[in-house]
């Protein structure tokens, strides 16, 4: 989604600026701008297309040193992804420039009354309305002239601002929409996400809603409804080497690999002496836990598949009645809950703009709150009363991977908490769980290391027009995440379905060659899986089983076979979803898409 960067200071601010965009590329955009603020005047840039071709016209326009400016990468929402509407947009008279993240709600209404006195509109985003009003509030104070334009401006947004008649101040705002301010000496800087910031300063202010923050050279002042206010200091503790690709082709495949060192981080310093320590992490004490009457567990993408999994596990462990919702589904539809319930929020960004206004909903109607989420000083942890943090670092891709294991960790420990605390998983069970649990960064490892088997079964595939992916309990929850991820990255059509359900409608798309990808990680159930991949191998598809199971029992059912280490069924999602998330790397690769950037995704998406 969208980007911000901005600087004031004694550095180029165009090369600040556009390193900043440059380390927010991850969230995905679509077209790139900046305006720089040189000898007294607004200079402006901005493209469609990726910020290398912002990059080229600058250079060939040749902006020079300025000391102050801001730039913006846009996810387009309202209107194409053109020139005209990239960001940042000045208003009729080019005085004031605005970047904007976020939806300006009632921007129709505003537009047409602005029309009405005059103003003329050069683009077709509802961020331009920002620039007129500016011109009707600007009376010398620039702060003073934000503040009252947000007054008039409903939905969620983060804007930055800069005035051609104050060379000395970058202005910002937050409602909803993330943004962050970087402190330095004689310097600072704003970013819509802190990897924008970690070359420059590890001193970070969180904004809050209705934050305006006016930065200078000198220092930063923060005001909230016309009262100036002390903000807390943040230090960031990822280092910039986290945010970048060491070594590797791409930031996914990184992050894959980093999945070992992620899931240790999470996991190991929850287990002491062969018990978690959630009860006072998290207040999951055994009273809180015998009073929880139901789980209601929302969040989107691949923290909701992450949700699916953490479903089965805590009603096997606990016997406690899940519920999991998509939260951009949960939060229109009057969701009945309890003061009883314990509500689950996930979210790798803490700022996917659904999920929060889910988390609003839970607390608006009493209920318990967990967040699992990988930002420190996000919304999401911000807001949430108890806040398990996944130790993923900074994921740049927008494929999620290592945050979605770490996820499956942390939805794991509440299981098996949840269980113990409310007597209904044997201590026995949750020593052997847990000290499982320690194994699987290993057990990771060894999956990675058929790398090269398993990029042999992506090329099978990679040519496909479609691929199907089929598994029973818990193998069904993961075999989404194998299809989202194939889906995401390399575009090949995917879906993924309880093999059960198969024969009852989507059997009829399986035709000779269809590849269609099988797990067999849940014992229990290994039986009825056989049978139904016999059904699709009867139709002629060509199978790739991905199985822990004895070797016989898969040994005349594939055309291919990746073996997974053997591992409690309950804890096998974790280490399940590695060769997928590698097929669809590779598949992706293969067919030559952008796999950091997939066409029409962000990363963290801030908007409904
Ligand atoms: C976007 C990303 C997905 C992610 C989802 C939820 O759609 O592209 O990878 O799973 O948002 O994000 P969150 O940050 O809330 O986990």
């Amino acid at each position: 989604m969208c980007g911000i960067a901005g600087y004031i200071g004694a550095r180029s601010a165009q090369e600040v600026v556009l390193d900043g965009l440059r380390r927010l590329e991850y969230r995905g955009y679509d077209s790139a701008g900046l305006v720089l603020h040189k000898n007294g005047k607004l200079h402006l840039e901005k493209y469609a297309g990726r910020l290398s071709v912002l990059e080229g016209h600058i250079h060939k326009n040749g902006l020079g040193a300025a000391h102050l400016g801001v730039g913006h990468t846009r996810w387009a929402t309202h209107g194409a992804p053109t020139d005209k509407n990239a960001h940042p947009h000045m208003g009729c008279g080019g005085k004031f420039a605005v970047v904007h993240n976020g939806i300006i709600e009632n921007y129709a209404k505003l537009r047409g009354e602005l029309r009405s006195r005059g103003h003329e509109f050069y683009s077709e985003t509802d961020t331009e309305v920002i620039p007129h009003l500016l011109e009707e509030a600007y009376e010398g104070d620039l702060g003073a002239a934000v503040a009252k334009v947000a007054k008039r401006l409903q939905g969620a947004y983060a804007i930055a601002v800069v005035a051609e008649d104050d060379p000395h101040t970058l202005v910002a705002y937050r409602q909803y929409s993330p943004l962050i301010i970087g402190l330095g000496e004689g310097e600072n800087f704003l970013a819509s996400d802190i990897p924008a910031l970690l070359p420059y300063t590890r001193r970070t202010v969180v904004l809050e809603d209705g934050d305006l923050a006016i930065l200078t050279t000198e220092g930063v002042r923060f005001f909230n409804d016309g009262e100036q206010v002390e903000k807390k200091i943040l230090h960031v503790t990822w280092d910039e080497v986290a945010a970048e690709k060491g070594g590797f082709s791409h930031f996914m495949l990184k992050e894959i690999h980093e999945q070992p060192r992620a899931l240790r981080d999470t996991i190991s310093p929850r287990i002491i002496a062969g018990r978690t320590n959630l009860a006072t992490e998290i207040g999951l004490t055994k009273e809180v836990a015998s009073s929880i009457r139901r789980v209601v567990v929302v969040a989107c993408g691949t923290a909701y598949h992450a949700g699916l999994v953490g479903k089965n596990l805590i009603e096997q462990m606990a016997r406690l009645s899940v519920e999991v919702d998509i939260a951009s589904e949960f939060r229109y539809r009057e969701p009945v809950l309890d003061p009883e319930d314990l509500v689950i929020i996930i979210s790798q960004s803490g700022e996917t703009a659904d999920t929060l206004a889910a988390l609003r909903e839970a607390k608006r109607q009493k209920c318990r709150v967990v967040a699992i989420t990988n930002v420190v000083g996000s919304s999401v942890a911000r807001e949430s009363e108890h806040v398990l943090y996944t130790m993923a670092g900074p994921e740049i891709a927008v494929a999620s991977t290592k945050a979605y294991t770490t996820q499956l960790a942390a939805v794991t420990l509440i299981a098996i908490e949840l269980g113990l605390a409310r007597g209904t998983l044997s201590s026995a069970k949750a020593e052997q769980l847990l000290s499982d649990l320690l194994q699987i960064p290993a057990l990771v490892e060894e999956v990675l290391l058929q790398s090269d088997y398993i990029r042999d079964v992506a090329l099978c595939l990679a040519q496909s027009e479609s691929v199907f992916f089929i598994g029973r309990g818990l193998d069904y929850s993961v075999a989404l995440e194998g299809a989202l991820k194939l889906k995401e990255i390399s575009y090949i059509h995917a879906e993924a379905y309880a093999a059960g359900e198969l024969k009852h409608g989507t059997l009829a798309l399986i035709t000779p060659n269809t590849p269609v990808v099988c797990l067999f990680t849940q014992t229990h159930l290994q039986e009825k899986m056989v049978s139904n991949v016999e059904v699709v191998r009867a139709r002629g598809a060509k199978t790739f089983v991905l199985s822990n199971c004895h070797p016989q029992v898969t040994a005349s059912l594939h055309d291919m076979e990746i073996r997974l280490p053997a591992i409690d069924p309950l804890l096998a999602p974790i280490v399940a979803v590695v060769p997928m998330q590698l097929i669809a790397f590779f598949a992706a690769v293969a067919r030559g898409a952008d796999v950091d950037k997939p066409r029409n995704l962000a990363k963290s998406v801030t908007v409904e």
